[in-house]
């Protein structure tokens, strides 16, 4: 008997946020700097471990340009996971997080969904929206903040690992206390102050 939960996760955003990149450095640990839009929708699957148990995550990357919208809405059916991304560098991406979000509250239970904000691309130094700003809109949204790189391979795997948990406690598969990998706070990076004498 197979015993490994299977779950339904998409990647939604703008366009050129990076989300096949995302993807693609979490399944095959591959960066390719420059490739066309995603066309339509397309799935990976990838199973991993979490609390000691076999979870297979079967992948959506769905296409950001507009053009496409309708066959993303599509992908929403029965989807147990979002990654809902943006790009640092990009304040217009960022700002249409809010409008995504309507798309998932209008097409989904958010009672049974598990969300996650992903701010991409934090290895560009010349960014345009702050991590503090990044927090904040997870905040005002009830969800968690991850920044990653699909560059240079940062918080990728912690974003994914805590969507997994996030779904195995919403469909009650586990009920422990999850404490999640990097639910990215402000006060973390506040240096630690050394005690003197
Ligand atoms: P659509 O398929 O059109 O919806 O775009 P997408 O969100 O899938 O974006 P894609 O993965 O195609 O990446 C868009 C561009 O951003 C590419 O040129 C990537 O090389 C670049 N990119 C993606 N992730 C990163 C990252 O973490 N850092 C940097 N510097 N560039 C990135």
């Amino acid at each position: 008997m197979d015993s490994t939960d299977t779950f339904k996760i998409i990647l939604l955003g703008e366009s050129g946020v990076g989300k096949t990149c995302i993807l693609r450095r979490y399944v095959d640990n591959k960066f390719q700097p420059a490739h066309l839009s995603t066309f339509g929708i397309d799935f990976r699957i990838k199973k991993i471990n979490v609390y000691d148990r076999s979870v297979k995550l079967k992948i959506w990357d769905t296409a950001g340009q507009e053009r496409y919208h309708n066959i993303t809405k599509t992908t929403f059916k029965n989807a147990d996971g979002i990654l809902l991304v943006f790009d640092v560098t990009d304040e217009s991406s960022f700002e249409r997080i809010q409008f995504w979000m309507k798309e998932i509250e209008s097409n989904l239970s958010l009672d049974l969904i598990s969300l996650i904000l992903v701010g991409n691309k934090s290895d560009i130094k010349e960014r345009t929206i702050s991590k503090e700003k990044g927090i904040k809109l997870a905040e005002s949204l009830k969800i968690s903040y991850y920044e990653t790189s699909a560059l240079e391979n940062i918080g990728i795997d912690n974003a994914f690992m805590d969507i997994a948990k996030l779904m195995l406690k919403k469909n009650k598969i586990v009920d422990e206390d999850i404490s999640l990998v990097e639910n990215i706070k402000i006060e973390n990076d506040i240096p630690k102050k050394k005690s003197c004498c």
